[in-house]
């Protein structure tokens, strides 16, 4: 049996929780660090060497059909094909191939290439900005729209026109359904937009095999790799990956890094006083607060973790929160400070699943703090009060960041 837990009530059951998650996480970290989560059967990780550790257990997998309240997407579905086919979740050997093959896809020439359509898209959505005032909700304007369009326009979707405006609606749909609590509808609205997303770039790939451009898709129909090849399908579900794992991730690192740096004049101005403090800048914004979001894996076996014994089929959240604030990593962790040591980051995880985006998402959380320095005036701040939260189970994230750009 697995021991009780030492506390009661449940902190993260609490509206303390979430009015103040690294305080409540710091307590349950001090006290209870690997924690189960009553009613949802839940163990909540929050040392940052616990999580480290789990990133690579081979007690825990990162494929959720080892869930215990697992629910297949019906036969039949696009759902139903990438969760049975995706490459991120398949057997080593097949993973690894696949991280080697995009890997030779990523050329230098390529790397620049995406670099600056990054700089591309922000400076299309930064421009109107600079002309604005009153309050402006920069997560409908900016954070949310550049990540989806970035992806778009890597992959090969002709930029500016109606494709591009579809595409992103797409995603913004379809990532909707990696949420587990989503009504019928939603979920079948998100379903049908990843299928039709994949259809779009199986087409895509049709073409590029044909007569190849300048992008991702047509970079992943050349590369060979010691005679190996992706496969159409392979192409399809690597997109589908990159727009499942690279868009509301660097929307949110966007949002709540623009929030950390407002409420921060004085790291804003050291910022905006030397640009060569941006690359580390960018980590530390991600250690501060990236919400209170956690990565799920799941047991593949029981197994013992600091005197608990997790069950097979349970899932296990690695807190980001939990370990970005934990003071044995990281010392006076509540401080901001982008100056500070962040070599520790496990923000983009560990080990083999390491985010396969994670140049990309420095490059473009770089490049969009470096244009909001450019439209925010001294003196702009978050109306917090007008603040809109989207919370699902014990997780929270910002759903709008309402601006006044008072100048
Ligand atoms: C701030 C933004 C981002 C964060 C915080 C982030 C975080 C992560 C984390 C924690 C993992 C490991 C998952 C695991 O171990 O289960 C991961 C994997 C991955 N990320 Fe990112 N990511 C970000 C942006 C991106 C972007 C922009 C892309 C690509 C366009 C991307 C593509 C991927 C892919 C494909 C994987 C799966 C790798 C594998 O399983 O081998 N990510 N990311």
């Amino acid at each position: 049996m697995a021991a009780p837990n030492a506390l009661a009530p449940d902190p993260f059951l609490t509206d303390e929780y979430f009015e103040n998650p690294a305080a409540v996480l710091a307590r349950v970290r001090d006290e209870d660090p690997v924690h189960l989560l009553p009613g949802f059967n839940a163990w909540i990780i929050t040392r940052w060497d616990d999580v480290r550790r789990l990133f690579t257990d081979p007690n825990v997998t990162n494929d959720r059909r080892a869930y215990e309240h697992y629910s297949a997407p019906p036969e039949g579905s696009v759902a139903r094909w990438i969760a049975e086919n995706s490459p991120f979740a398949a057997p080593p050997d097949q993973h690894a191939r696949m991280r080697r093959l995009v890997s030779a896809a990523l050329t230098p020439r390529a790397v620049k290439r995406m670099e600056s359509q990054v700089r591309a898209v922000v400076e299309e959505f930064a421009r109107p900005l600079r002309d604005r005032d009153g309050v402006v909700d920069l997560y409908d304007e900016f954070t949310e729209p550049i990540p989806n369009t970035v992806i778009g326009r890597i992959t090969g979707v002709p930029p500016k026109g109606d494709d591009e405006l579809h595409w992103r609606q797409l995603g913004r749909d379809a990532v909707r359904g990696i949420s587990p609590f989503l009504s019928a509808e939603e979920r079948k609205r998100s379903e049908d937009s990843m299928a039709e997303l994949c259809e779009y770039v199986r087409a895509l790939a049709g073409e590029r095999r044909k007569q190849p451009q300048e992008d991702l898709v047509s970079d992943l129909v050349l590369t060979h790799d010691e005679n190996d090849q992706m496969s159409t399908d392979e192409i399809v579900l690597m997109v589908a990956g990159l727009v499942a794992a690279g868009t509301e991730t660097t929307t949110i690192g966007g949002t709540h890094g623009l929030r950390t740096l407002l409420a921060h004049p004085d790291q804003m101005e050291l910022l905006r006083g030397d640009g060569r403090l941006m690359p580390n800048a960018v980590d530390e914004i991600l250690r501060f607060d990236f919400g209170s979001l956690g990565l799920p894996r799941y047991a593949i076996r029981d197994f013992e973790l600091c005197g608990k014994t997790i069950r097979k089929g349970q899932i296990l959240l690695l807190s980001f929160l939990g370990a970005h604030r934990d003071p044995a990593v990281f010392p006076d962790p509540d401080r901001f400070d982008i100056r500070r040591d962040t070599r520790d980051l496990a923000i983009f995880g560990h080990g083999p699943h390491y985010c396969l985006g994670v140049n990309l998402a420095r490059t473009e959380l770089a490049c969009m703090f470096d244009a909001a320095l450019s439209f925010l005036p001294p003196g702009a701040h978050v109306v917090e009060e007008q603040v809109r939260w989207e919370r699902f189970a014990i997780f929270s994230r910002l759903a709008s960041l309402p601006t006044a750009l008072a100048r």
